[in-house]
């Protein structure tokens, strides 16, 4: 049986979806293909609020954070930390034999925009990194925020993973001074994994080139150099770009102020069924990400028990990551899951602990 997937990614395909992934291929070199680039570019474009460039690439999100790293830190990364993919970042940055240092806060709580701007006060970096929601703990940490304070430091390259927000939380951009914005595909996009989108400021181009060993897949210069001509610099995953050209429509007709309030929507009814059962929740309260919950199992349920009930049901939620494995569990509601399918899957899961089988 098909299991309805309420984890933080892969997420729901819906069939339609799917069935734009099957589009017989084309030519990456062709005018055909230049004319889909074009046009999906531009409306993710639309989508982040930007004028930057948007670039395509074939790999998972982690590829593009590596990317990030060869392709601006020169001197000394800053990494935002407050949950285990901020601790990516770091890693990426010494496993590059790069400088950085580790701007931690406890699992739960946001970084704040203050210690920020301490911390870059001191002159001792050349680019920043973010995590936007943070999806081990359920933090959405204030992008705007922080986004304001690298704005009063214009040699720094601001660098957002928005991996597991992009596409169910408002992005600007230009307006939050974001130089890399970068997201998968396989959670807010609705769409499989394997495929990966960012956006690149001009000052981030300008710094690359100064970075020696940028290396070959992920050079941000050549990304430019091909997408000047509507192309990749490597064959791309086409059933992603025609998937995704499908899905940007159906957003835009669904208007994105409307898919926004769906994921705030479904967030609140996710909060609010988790206090009333008795659970807590993980994030501090103002910070709660809008795509994904994490509950704090304060009630000591078996989750492992629960999810084996979920599947026989046909449904699927995720432990805790990391750390928090055994603490917490998470429930992700965004892609195209809606306020209904939510409330299905929460009423099921009322129905297992009311036969006290978890
Ligand atoms: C916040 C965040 N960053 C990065 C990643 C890694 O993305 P990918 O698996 O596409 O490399 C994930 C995946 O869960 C994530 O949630």
């Amino acid at each position: 049986m098909h299991k309805k997937l309420f984890i933080p990614g892969p997420v729901e395909v819906l069939p339609d979806v799917l069935e734009k992934l099957s589009t017989p291929l084309i030519g990456h070199r062709t005018k055909e293909y230049s004319e889909l680039h074009a046009r999906v570019r531009a409306k993710l474009q639309e989508l982040l609020y930007t004028k930057n460039k948007v670039f395509l690439s074939t790999s998972s999100g982690t590829g593009v954070m590596e990317a990030c790293v060869r392709n601006c830190v020169s001197g000394k990364l800053l990494s935002l930390i407050c949950g285990e993919f901020g601790e990516r970042w770091y890693e990426i940055a010494k496993s590059n034999g790069k400088e950085a240092d580790a701007l931690r806060v406890d699992l739960g709580k946001a970084i704040r925009a203050e210690r920020v701007r301490d911390a870059l006060a001191s002159g001792r970096y050349d680019a920043v990194a973010l995590t936007h929601n943070e999806t081990s703990t359920g933090v959405m940490n204030p992008l705007a925020e922080i986004g304001a304070v690298l704005q009063e430091f214009p040699d720094v390259v601001f660098m957002v993973d928005a991996v597991s927000s992009m596409g169910g939380a408002r992005i600007e951009v230009d307006r939050w001074g974001v130089d890399v914005c970068l997201s998968s595909t396989q959670k807010g996009f609705g769409l499989p994994p394997g495929f990966a989108v960012f956006s690149v400021s001009e000052k981030t181009l300008n710094k690359a080139a100064t970075v020696p060993n940028r290396g070959c897949y992920f050079d941000f210069l050549t990304f430019n150099e091909y997408d000047e001509k509507n192309q990749t610099p490597t064959t791309p995953s086409l059933p992603h770009i025609f998937a995704l050209d499908y899905q940007l429509d159906k957003w835009f007709k669904e208007g994105m102020e409307r898919r926004f309030e769906r994921h705030i929507q479904m967030a609140q009814a996710c909060r609010h069924w988790a206090k009333e059962r008795g659970f807590a929740l993980f994030p501090e309260a103002g910070y709660e990400s809008v795509t994904l919950t994490t509950v704090d199992n304060t009630r000591g349920i078996n989750v492992g028990a629960l999810n084996t009930e979920l599947g026989k049901r046909g449904f699927m939620i995720s432990a805790g990551y990391g750390k928090l494995k055994d603490q917490t569990f998470r429930i992700a509601h965004t892609g195209d899951l809606t306020l209904y399918d939510l409330k299905e899957l929460l009423g099921v899961i009322d129905e297992i602990l009311g036969q006290g089988k978890a």
